[in-house]
């Protein structure tokens, strides 16, 4: 396993909003199986792309991301499209802003590999564990890239390089 304790800060805060890969759409097996009305959390939601879709069809839902400009951005696409949805900026390992018990679901979606370490990982999963309510659903879908995969080989590589954790790459460099 890599040592990760002097490894680089690499951080999506700052990362251009423009410039964060996007789901095309919200996962199918969640709105399969989530009632209308029923409350979801959408975790590192980006420009909100996802959380802006779910609120379109009827969902009630709230999006946070530790990037200030994106949230600006959902929130400017959520007000020209006159869609009920609150994005807050904050950082999925420490929720303090969120209750415990508040939703009956929470999304993470192509967020989980934003993570540079094994406990940031398990910190956000806890984390999302403490906001949903008792019997609710955690949603997680990655983008299954690994090492065959022409566009992200060289990404991990570099990664390896900087002793990220493996199959981590570094977003943002200055
Ligand atoms: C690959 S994007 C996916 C965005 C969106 N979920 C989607 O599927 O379109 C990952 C997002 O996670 C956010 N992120 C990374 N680390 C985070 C953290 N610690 N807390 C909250 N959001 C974070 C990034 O800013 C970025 O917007």
């Amino acid at each position: 396993m890599s040592d990760h304790k002097n490894r680089p800060k690499y951080d999506w805060r700052n990362y251009p909003p423009e410039e964060i890969p996007s789901s095309t759409e919200p996962p199918k097996q969640l709105t399969n199986s989530i009632r209308r009305g029923e409350s979801i959390l959408d975790i590192g939601c980006g420009v909100g792309r996802s959380t802006l879709a779910l609120a379109s069809i009827g969902h009630r839902i709230s999006g946070i991301d530790i990037n200030p400009l994106a949230i600006a951005r959902a929130k400017t696409q959520a007000s020209e499209a006159k869609v009920d949805v609150s994005f807050t900026t904050a950082d999925a390992t420490h929720l303090h802003n969120i209750e415990s018990a508040a939703f009956d679901a929470v999304l993470m979606q192509a967020f989980l590999t934003t993570l540079a370490t094994p406990e940031e990982r398990t910190t956000a999963i806890s984390e999302s564990f403490r906001v949903l309510k008792l019997g609710g659903k955690l949603f997680m879908v990655e983008f299954l890239q690994n090492w065959n995969s022409s566009n992200y080989r060289d990404r991990y590589i570099r990664g390896i390089k900087l002793n990220l954790a493996d199959g981590t790459f570094p977003v943002f460099s200055e």
